[in-house]
């Protein structure tokens, strides 16, 4: 009965995406998910200091009548209309966005509740033009005004969003109030239980848009086959019958078409001789220009194909080895932040292009920022995106799957002209139930729908072993086009170093298969010759034994070890090993490279030349 209730409940909210998801290759783009390149357009970016109010009981989210606690009013004396007020924001202090709120302000180092904050904006003259207020994430919802008036509210605490507020603007003071919540319920994505930490806040820019009355909205350029496919949304009350040209200078290539009804713009034609492949040995990308009649906005995209082949993965038709690294989105430093500028990212990749000798980097275990994924394009690092389907979420609730499904759809409608990234993940380390199998079954036929250039893939676990032997038989295998395992013998357990390369893995899909974790932890600058666990020499000794079992296995695609960096997690509780930080990176919080970094290096420096070697042979 149950699966029964189960599959309605599934069907209607397919149903209701899957015609949203037709729709929104057809429907208005405006009132889907957010304009993308903010970076590239008519934009005041409002990063910089807001004022903010801790609000832990949530009264500031307005009850009846009691307007003195009302925070999104941003009311102040003397001139406020309200007898008496228990906020102001003109009194309270100021922490930088984008930014988390954990490392800002020491009171709220744990913090996962509700904090308001306010930008006030002066605005000159008439304010007629169409805006929107865009926000590239707020961890985990987000209550947004203008004015005093509610203008949406957003869940979802690693994707882009936006909001119109061309009719709440007025020239003059603007007052924008976002109350951000951090909590995270059993219905959330991901659930409160996650290895790790929950930084709260307005972690990404925000900025405020202005656009024609018709503007592109986002567009989708991909190779498919011999042919280059322009898909152009634009957004606007009468977005129809508008023509659309795209632009590639340094190609002579001048797509025009006409956006049918719904003002959706499709153009191809044929990959023009000469057009240079992205690769990580050769990251090209194009100038590209989008434009419209009143719009345009230009981009650096870079152009491949990714494929596969029985077991193996085909970057341009070649076959890739993917040598990996994962990472959390915490920059370097002994006080983590989620915030992330483009500093951040060339300093984090850099280590993994350079010093790692990486092609591949997993982005775990949500969308990292844009800057990530364009530093990537520009590096040449492949990527694994991925969606916050984190351990136990809710996988019999239709509105978990709604929550799910839009993150994802933000992600790729953000993404998706990234050359760098190959894989969509639908999540990591999920229980093998009927009902997890539909929801992500829910998730790829819709990621397919919006992408059809990529892999899917996730990251499997508690796969079937009879002694040494492990089963990849995950019914998810079925599902995706790359099989990932997540895989920790030698430090979870008690199985001896001394067993790990012993073991086998089966991989009855016989597709691509990679191993999307492994690691130890190591606390930098303990060494033990005694190779007691948490010390460097431990990892560097259990490296070496994973790198062996890894070499032996057939056809393998690729590796993502877990992971980079030491990152912040409330279930690290080990005060002399741990203090709260999870110490499986290869460097250090402060960027000190372990002794295991050098033996990932040196296996994948081997790698690397021995390819090099094939190529020239
Ligand atoms: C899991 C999980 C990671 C976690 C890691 C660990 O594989 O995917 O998020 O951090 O194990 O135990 O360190």
């Amino acid at each position: 009965m149950k699966q029964a209730i189960w599959s309605v409940l599934l069907a209607v909210c397919l149903a209701g995406n899957f015609v949203e998801a037709s729709e929104e290759i057809s429907g208005n783009a405006a009132d889907q998910t957010a304009l993308i390149n903010i970076e590239a357009r008519d934009a005041i970016d409002l990063s910089g200091e807001w004022h903010y109010i801790v609000d832990p009981q949530k009264i500031g989210i307005l009850r009846g009548d009691r307007r003195r606690t009302a925070v999104f009013e941003d009311q102040s004396e003397p001139n406020s209309p309200v007898d008496f007020l228990e906020y102001n924001f003109n009194a309270a202090p100021v922490m930088t966005v984008p930014g988390d709120w954990n490392g800002q302000d020491p009171t709220l180092h744990w913090f996962e509740g509700l904090v308001w904050f306010r930008k006030v904006l002066q605005l000159e003259g008439p304010q007629t033009a169409r805006r929107f207020l865009h926000i590239g994430a707020a961890n985990y919802k987000a209550l947004v005004y203008v004015n005093g008036e509610k203008v949406g509210e957003h869940e979802g605490g690693f994707t882009p969003f936006a909001f119109d507020v061309t009719t709440q603007l007025k020239e003059g003071r603007n007052s924008i109030v976002i109350g951000v919540d951090a909590t995270h319920s059993d219905d959330s994505v991901p659930t409160p239980i996650t290895d790790w930490k929950t930084y709260g806040g307005l972690t990404r820019p925000v900025h405020l848009v202005t656009v024609p009355d018709t503007w592109v909205h986002d567009y989708f350029l991909r190779l498919s086959g011999d042919r280059i496919l322009a898909t152009v949304r634009l957004g606007g009350a009468d977005p129809g019958e508008r023509t659309v040209t795209v632009r590639i200078p340094e190609l002579d290539i001048k797509l025009k078409g006409k956006s049918d009804s719904s003002g959706t713009a499709s153009l191809e034609m044929d990959i023009p001789a000469g057009m240079q492949l992205w690769s990580p040995e050769a990251p090209k990308l194009y100038d590209v220009s989008i434009s419209s009649a009143k719009d345009e906005v230009v981009d650096r995209i870079g152009f491949r194909t990714v494929a596969t082949r029985g077991s193996e993965i085909l970057l341009n038709g070649e076959a890739i080895f993917l040598r990996g690294i994962s990472l959390h989105e915490e920059a370097l430093g002994a006080i983590a932040s989620r915030a992330f500028s483009e500093e951040d990212a060339r300093a984090m990749l850099g280590i993994a292009k350079n010093d790692l000798n990486a092609n591949f980097v997993r982005l775990a275990h949500y969308p990292h920022a844009e800057v990530m994924t364009r530093v990537a394009d520009e590096m040449g690092l492949l990527v694994w995106s991925e969606i916050p389907v984190y351990w136990d979420v809710a996988f019999d609730n239709p509105q978990t799957l709604e929550t799910a499904l839009r993150m994802q759809e933000e992600n790729i409608v953000r993404d998706r002209n990234r050359a760098s990234i190959i894989f969509w993940s639908v999540g990591n380390e999920t229980p093998q139930t009927e009902e997890r199998l539909a929801f992500f079954d829910a998730m790829i036929q819709a990621a397919r729908a919006m992408d059809d250039t990529r892999l899917m893939t996730a990251a499997l676990h508690n796969v079937r072993s009879e002694g040494q032997v492990y089963v990849v038989d995950d019914p998810l295998a079925e599902l995706i086009d790359v099989v990932a395992v997540n895989t920790y013998q030698g430090w979870y357990g008690r199985a001896p170093l001394t067993r790990v390369p012993g073991a086998e893995w089966q991989n009855p899909s016989g597709k691509p298969f990679l191993f999307s974790e492994f690691g130890a932890g190591a606390k930098y600058g303990f060494h033990d010759p005694e190779m007691e666990k948490y010390s460097e020499e431990f990892q560097q000794a259990y490296y070496k034994v994973t790198l062996e079992m890894v070499a032996k296995v057939p056809g393998l695609a690729g590796l993502s070890p877990w992971i980079l960096k030491d990152f912040q997690s409330p279930r690290r509780m080990h005060h002399e090993y741990q203090d709260y930080w999870n110490r499986k990176g290869l460097i250090s919080p402060e960027g000190d490279k372990k002794l295991a970094f050098y033996v990932l290096r040196d296996y994948y420096t081997e790698i690397s030349n021995k390819a090099d070697k094939g190529q020239q042979e």
